[in-house]
Parts: C-alpha cells; structure tokens; sequence
C-alpha cells in the first residue's frame, strides 16, 4: 500500500514518522511531481497537478475540517474525500467560543480597559436571559460549541440544513427556519461550511435581523462574511461587536480596516488548530477500516460540499 503526504505549508517528516509508525509496512512518502500513483493521499491544499497523476487513489484525507478548497479542484474519480472528524478540534472550538462570548458577555475586555487606566470600577450584572447565542450549523463543531455555551446557562439556539435534536439547544433548519432563528438571537456563532449556498451568509440583512446590540464570533470561513456589511452594522451600533478568526484573504492584509476597528477582536485562523497525533490516528484508523472493506466516517459529499 502507497500513501502519500502531499500538504502545503506543513512541515512533513513529524508526519511521516507518525504515519510509518500507526502503519507499519506501507511505503509513505512526500508526493514528487511524477512520482509513482498512490493508494491513499494525505492533503491540505494541493496542486492540481497532484490529483491529476492519481488515476487509483482510494481516498484522500484532508488534513483539516473544511473541504472547501479542496472541492474546487478536479478530483480524481472513484476517490472518497474525507475530512477531519473532530481529532480535537470540538474541545477547542468549544474553548475559543465560549471565551469570546463570556469575554463579551461580561465585559472583561472594559475591565481589562479599566485595568490599563488603574481604574476599579464595577459594572452591573447582565442577564443571560438577554444574551440568546445562536449557532450556525450543528455539525461535529457546532453542536459541541452550542452544548458548551449551555453548560454557562446561556439560551442557546442553533440553525442547521436538516432538523436536529440537541439537549439544551432549541433548533431550527432549513430556509423555513431561518429568520426565526436569527430574530431570536443577540450573539450569533457561525460553523457553517463554506458551500455555494453558505457564501456571504453572514450580510447586511442577516446580521440586521440579530438583537439590537447583537454579537458575531465567525470561526468558520472568511467567505461567508460580506466584510463591508459587518462594518456599516458596527458603525450604526446595530451590532456591539464582533470576534473574527477567519478572513476573506488569509493572512490578513496590513491596511484592512478590521486590524484598528475598536469593536473588533481578531486571531490568526487559530481557533481549532490540527493536532498532529490525532490526526495521524484517526486517518491511519481509516485507512486500515477502507483496506479492510469497512465504512468510515467524515467522508465527503461533494455534491453537498461538505
Ligand atoms: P460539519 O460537521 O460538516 O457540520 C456542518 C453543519 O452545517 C451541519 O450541521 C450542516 O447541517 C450545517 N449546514 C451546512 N449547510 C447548511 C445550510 N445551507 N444551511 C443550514 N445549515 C447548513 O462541519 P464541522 O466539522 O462542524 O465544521 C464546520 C466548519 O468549521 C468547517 O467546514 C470549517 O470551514 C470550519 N472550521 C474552522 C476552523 C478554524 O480554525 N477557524 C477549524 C475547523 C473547522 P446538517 O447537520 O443538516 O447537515
Ligand atoms: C480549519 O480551518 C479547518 O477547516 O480544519
């Protein structure tokens, strides 16, 4: 069996190594422009020169949770896709988000303002019940985040394509669903994937139908956000503020105006990174599962697009 490490910006002897060892007996090597086709390909954005020399490539593991990007290549045919079933990501994501909606919540970033100016002064308790979170897409991400933002007590809400049951999260879907499910949301948390039908969800009229003072953390793709939009919403003060992780052009540029904007609180694309060993794990797991004739789970429905 042939498995081969073709991933862009990841260092790939630590990978290597882990993989030859949870693989014994498989020849793993970093794809080389012509070298011989595989069985099984490791990826994170590739080049489409790649795909093309893998006429009989069984799957390709995508070493992140979203396909997006590798769904806009031409794959090879017969070739399942399979993303990254949570391998640690859920526990961060759950992290990240509960801390920037708690940090917003009650205010630490005006307390650590204070803090700065040595000034002690308090500020009134809010009530949780004025605060709905709303989660967009209930998938392997989104339904641990809602979970963990009810363990705080918040009224969570959460919003995906087909109905689902969540303890602790009242649901909606579909089209049907979604006015309902922003009206009766001040702080909205986006874990869509980025499909044809999920791009620029996050505009002007949607994120105008959030509470007056409503609040946005985006942790799924820069794309879905109409950046514009989110300004002239912070501008007008229908929105209080917002957490963003990910961006329309990746680094960040320099002279975007989201860099000094004061409502906003930014990270680098950090907010569930790819560990290395589950990751190793969980494909290395499936790789033995697919050479074994059995099913497997995360695989891709590219028609879908997630
Ligand atoms: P997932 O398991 O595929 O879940 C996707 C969820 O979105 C599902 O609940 C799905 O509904 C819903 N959905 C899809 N299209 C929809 C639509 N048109 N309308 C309403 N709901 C829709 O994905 P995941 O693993 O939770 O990851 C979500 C995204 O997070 C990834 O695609 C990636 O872009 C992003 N991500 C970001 C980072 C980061 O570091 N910033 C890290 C990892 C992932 P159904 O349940 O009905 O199918
Ligand atoms: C990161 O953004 C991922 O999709 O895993």
């Amino acid at each position: 069996m042939r498995v081969v490490f073709c991933c862009t910006d990841t260092k790939a002897e630590p990978w290597l190594e882990g993989l030859g060892q949870a693989l014994p007996g498989a020849s793993i090597e970093v794809w080389q422009p012509g070298a011989a086709p595989a069985d099984f390909a490791v990826v994170w954005a590739p080049p489409q020169q790649f795909l093309d020399e893998q006429p009989g490539l069984k799957a390709l593991f995508n070493i992140g949770a979203g396909v997006d990007a590798l769904l806009k290549l031409r794959l090879p045919a017969g070739a399942k896709v399979v993303r990254l079933d949570d391998a640690g990501m859920s526990v961060q994501m759950a992290e990240y988000v509960c801390h920037a909606v708690i940090r917003h919540f009650r205010e630490f970033d005006r307390y650590e303002a204070d803090m700065r100016e040595g000034r002690w002064s308090f500020r009134k308790p809010r009530s949780r019940a004025d605060f709905p979170v709303g989660v967009m897409g209930l998938g392997v991400l989104g339904a641990r985040v809602a979970q963990a933002l009810s363990v705080f007590e918040f009224p969570v809400h959460g919003w995906s394509r087909t109905p689902k049951a969540l303890e602790g999260v009242r649901t909606h879907h579909g089209d049907g669903g979604f006015q309902t499910f922003l009206s009766s949301c001040r702080v909205l948390v986006n874990l869509l994937p980025l499909t044809p039908d999920t791009r620029d969800i996050l505009n002007r009229q949607t994120l105008g139908r959030l509470m007056p003072g409503g609040y946005l953390v985006n942790v799924a793709r820069g794309a879905h956000l109409v950046e514009d939009d989110l300004l002239a919403l912070l501008d007008s003060g229908h929105l209080a503020g917002a957490t963003l992780d990910v961006f329309r052009t990746e680094p960040l540029p320099t002279e975007h105006p989201f860099w000094r904007h004061p409502k906003l609180t930014l990270t680098p694309h950090t907010s569930a990174r790819t560990l290395r060993d589950e990751s190793i794990a969980q494909i290395a797991g499936k790789i033995r599962a697919l050479q074994a004739g059995q099913p497997v789970a995360g695989v891709v429905d590219p028609v879908r697009g997630y």
